[in-house]
């Protein structure tokens, strides 16, 4: 079958109308469905309702190896199948038991890791009323976009990511003693390739980034901020207004993106998670 793609927005993202991932996914709509989301780095899926999180895994697998969850989330993965993470806005720190909002900035996933994973799914089970979008930056243009100037200052460098930056504008759940290993640390370049497509794009993350390569102190936050303002931008972006049943993928390779906890926080926002393990950034 051919695939009815849809643009979500200006920005980037598409749907696949009318693709039931239990009916419809093969070795065929496998490799055309990744080819149409290394293109759009966001890809979403109506009315999947009926996927259960042992179907949700296989359907992950066109993409790549599942990663684990981060040991830290272990309360937050569905006890049968662990692979598969929760996201609610009723969660809690595992240590201090205070309301944490994950995902509530923008950032890219799991960014302090040497192969940080290539893609996350979200399958929404339960949604406010209204509110609650998911909000996508098209870092891939915002990097072609670029001014010359700062995209040669920007050149080969990296930027040192750590599990929680000391300038994060949120915390991330508090890693127990024996998750401690989990805070090493990584380097990656702040223009990183893509594998598939082989474009660069603007490769950073406000809750990690700790400095960057060359630079002093102040003079890497302040790149940063520059590069995040530039990459932030309205015209870069698109907000996904969530129905119950949406599949979304996107590329954490190409895009930032960030939860909005706008919504009446009395209803319940459910979440299942996926990611796809990644490979080392260049
Ligand atoms: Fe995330």
């Amino acid at each position: 079958m051919s695939l009815d793609v849809r643009k979500l927005g200006d920005a980037l993202g598409a749907e696949i109308v009318g693709f039931d991932l239990l009916r419809d996914l093969n070795e065929d709509t496998a490799a055309e469905i990744n080819h149409v989301w290394a293109e759009n780095c966001v890809l979403c899926f109506r009315d999947q309702q009926s996927l259960n999180p042992k179907s949700f895994l296989t359907l992950a697998r066109i993409f790549g190896d599942v990663q684990p969850q981060l040991a830290t989330s272990k309360e937050y993965s569905v006890p049968e199948v662990p692979d598969v993470g929760i996201l609610s806005n009723r969660q809690t720190d595992p240590v201090s038991g205070a309301k944490i909002m994950r995902g509530g900035s923008w950032h890219t996933d799991h960014s302090h890791s040497a192969k940080p994973p290539r893609g996350t799914i979200l399958h929404a089970l339960e949604i406010p009323d209204k509110g609650g979008d998911t909000l996508f930056a098209n870092c891939r243009t915002a990097y072609h976009d670029l001014p010359d100037n700062l995209k040669k200052f920007v050149g080969d460098r990296k930027a040192h990511h750590v599990y929680l930056s000391s300038r994060s504008p949120r915390k991330m759940p508090t890693l127990r003693d024996h998750e401690k290993h989990l805070d090493k640390g990584a380097w990656h370049p702040l223009a990183r390739t893509h594998p598939v497509t082989n474009e660069k794009s603007i490769y950073l993350n406000p809750i990690r980034n700790e400095a960057v390569e060359g630079l002093e102190t102040e003079q890497g936050f302040s790149l940063l901020d520059d590069l995040l303002t530039h990459a932030t931008q309205q015209k870069y972006q698109y907000s996904h207004k969530w129905h119950l049943g949406d599949v979304i993928i996107w590329d954490n390779r190409s895009t930032l993106h960030a939860a909005n906890f706008d919504y009446d926080q009395t209803q319940h926002r459910l979440m299942h998670r996926v990611m796809i393990a990644g490979e080392a950034t260049y």
